[in-house]
């Protein structure tokens, strides 16, 4: 089998969303601070694009999260590889993830975020797949809504790979000739 990227949101259209989001965050948090929470690694493409468009102070941490499955899909066992370095007790937080699928792995987080008493907490995410939702969460902010495809770039990965395309493609398999 061998792999093909089909382009499904070209780098222009990206960015310019992504810009709209930032300004919808900038008019909700005007007067506040705002602690970013970038779930490494595919948000990292996301979180850093985003906060260039932020206009309110922001700090941003990194967390590290396995959800394990089999590569493509996950199981909602969530382990924390890498926690943040900061007190968010008190603070607006929002946490900001590359895709949200089943919503597993963000309906933990956002349980234990939670029990560290930020004063608000919401969730950003650069891509949505609402039709494979299991987890009943609240998302905020979205950038796009993507179809049941299994999508690569802009931080996304398959095996690792195609995190550093600038855009979002479609990965799809091909039987080799
Ligand atoms: P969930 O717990 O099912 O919502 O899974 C979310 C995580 O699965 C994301 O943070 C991604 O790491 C991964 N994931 C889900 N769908 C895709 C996809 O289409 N491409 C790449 N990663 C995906
Ligand atoms: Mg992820």
């Amino acid at each position: 089998m061998s792999e093909e990227i089909r382009v499904l949101i070209e780098e222009e259209p990206l960015i310019s969303r992504v810009k709209e989001v930032a300004e919808q965050i900038n008019r909700e948090y005007e007067g506040r601070e705002i602690y970013l929470i970038c779930i490494l690694k595919g948000s990292v493409y996301f979180t850093c694009e985003l906060s260039k468009y932020i206009t309110v102070p922001v700090k941003l941490a990194f967390m590290s999260v396995s959800s394990y499955g089999d590569g493509m899909t996950s199981s909602g066992a969530v382990a924390i590889d890498k926690d943040i370095d900061l007190d968010v007790k008190g603070k607006h937080v929002i946490v900001v993830e590359d895709i949200i699928d089943t919503g597993r792995t963000l309906c933990y987080l956002l349980r234990m975020m939670a029990k560290r008493g930020p004063a608000s907490l919401k969730l950003c995410t650069l891509l949505d797949k609402p039709s494979r939702r299991i987890s009943d969460i609240q998302v905020d902010y979205v950038g796009f809504e993507v179809p049941d495809t299994f999508v690569v770039g802009f931080g996304l990965d398959y095996a690792q790979k195609y995190r550093n395309l600038p855009y979002i493609g479609e990965l799809v398999f091909k039987e080799e000739q």
